[in-house]
């Protein structure tokens, strides 16, 4: 499609820096979304911006913006790309960054190579996409979309007890700009797949055309302590066990299913914690996902069944909080269309396919024509150390986006 690519080692060093960025002492790479790690990440990436001589903009909920616009077409709406440079505990360095990091170099080359556009082009890193610190994910690119308001995003409070507001003052990301003012011409994502489809069927290219709906909770149960030698087991209240009992139906039930449900229990606390005393209360996190908006109701009933006999059979109180609750998307059509025509035009096998993780392409859907370019994760491994994707990979998909982006910023 093009004669043009994208600057390869350009690409492939930042991706390289800006993931030594955020290590603590044993070299794990942890920057949650606010946090100090966070900001020195955001400061590199501004840096960039500004050497790339954009407009940078940074909206309320702290949304970083890099704008490329020339004076014949800077009454248009931008052609939007997008991802988030914030990262799980203990994170591979490419999942949200790469896409960051390729819409940049895609405006790049462009102003490099002095292509003229219809369009602006702009690059976003939108505020904690990981929800590891403050749910809902997602949530930078959900205010830009209109799904939450401002104020109340800024008022959440992390799992650390932070505000997200005061957090983001703190570290100097708190902008001005109103969240979501500009509604983007169209919007595109590049990511890893962070699951094993495409290096299995050894396709380096996924043109993403939906994206599951995804069910987060808190589960909280209040037992009774006490004491772990005295204590017959037909006497005792014990929330931990119930908790187990229920990562046990979640992940039972999904296995037999033999649908694409998907259930996981991340994160769990008891109370009071010692070795010899039986917990009083156990809090855990679930997080169901199912591409079928129908199933994803189902089993959120399931469970809400399951934990209304469990607290009567238990004589416990069981209490359940929505943490976060997205329903499918369906991508824009004619996007995945280009997609898959730019992937021809680079001598590409593409593949069409579901997208089993959130991104902000899903909140922006809300707003704009928006889809998804995948790239292969070698093992499917992702939210961890050893996320890996090959720079052919990653080079093949920058310049398939390059092609797409083109496409899209022409008319
Ligand atoms: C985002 O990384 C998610 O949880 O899918
Ligand atoms: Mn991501
Ligand atoms: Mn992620």
């Amino acid at each position: 499609m093009s004669a043009l690519s994208i600057n390869a080692e350009r690409l492939l060093s930042r991706i390289r820096a800006l993931g030594e960025i955020g290590r603590d002492s044993d070299s794990r790479l942890t920057r949650l979304a606010a946090s100090d790690a966070d900001k020195a990440g955001r400061d590199r990436l501004v840096q960039w911006l500004r050497e790339a001589e954009l407009e940078i903009e940074v909206d309320q909920i702290g949304n970083i913006f890099g704008v490329w616009r020339d004076a014949r077409n800077a009454e248009n709406a931008p052609v939007l790309i997008g991802s988030h440079i914030d990262t799980v505990i203990d994170a591979g360095i490419y999942d949200g960054c790469y896409g960051v990091l390729s819409g940049l170099e895609t405006i790049q080359t462009l102003r490099e190579a002095g292509t003229a556009l219809a369009h602006p082009i702009a690059i976003a890193a939108f505020t904690n996409e990981e929800g590891v610190r403050y749910a809902p994910d997602m949530m930078g690119s959900l205010v830009y979309a209109g799904g939450l308001s401002i104020d109340e995003a800024l008022a959440i409070v992390g799992t650390d007890g932070s505000v997200l507001g005061e957090e983001l003052r703190r570290i100097g990301y708190a902008g001005a700009g109103v969240p979501g003012l500009s509604k983007p011409h169209a919007y595109v994502e590049l990511h890893v797949e962070q699951g094993p489809v495409l290096e299995r069927e050894g396709v380096p290219i996924g043109a993403v055309e939906n994206l599951q709906g995804i069910s987060w909770q808190r589960i909280t149960i209040e037992g009774v302590a006490n004491h772990a030698g005295t204590t017959p087991m037909s006497m005792r209240r014990d929330a931990g066990h119930a908790a187990a009992r229920v990562i046990g139906f979640l992940h039972d039930r999904a296995i037999a299913s033999n649908t694409p449900t998907v259930a996981t229990v991340g994160c769990i606390a008891f109370e009071p914690s010692a070795i010899n005393v039986i917990p009083s209360r156990a809090m855990f996190t679930v997080d169901l996902r199912d591409p079928d908006a129908e199933r994803l109701k189902v089993e959120e009933a399931a469970l809400a069944g399951y934990l209304q006999d469990l607290a009567a059979a238990e004589s416990m109180t069981v209490t359940a909080e929505r943490l976060a609750r997205f329903e499918p998307v369906t991508f824009d059509a004619k996007i995945v269309g280009i997609i898959e025509e730019a992937a021809r035009g680079r001598g590409l096998v593409s593949k069409r396919m579901t997208s089993g993780a959130g991104h902000d392409a899903q909140m922006i859907a809300r707003i704009a024509p928006a889809a998804m370019i995948f790239v292969p994760s070698v093992g499917g491994i992702s939210h961890n150390p050893r996320e890996y994707t090959a720079d052919a990979d990653l080079v093949a998909g920058a310049n398939v986006l390059f092609d797409v982006i083109q496409r899209l910023a022409a008319d």
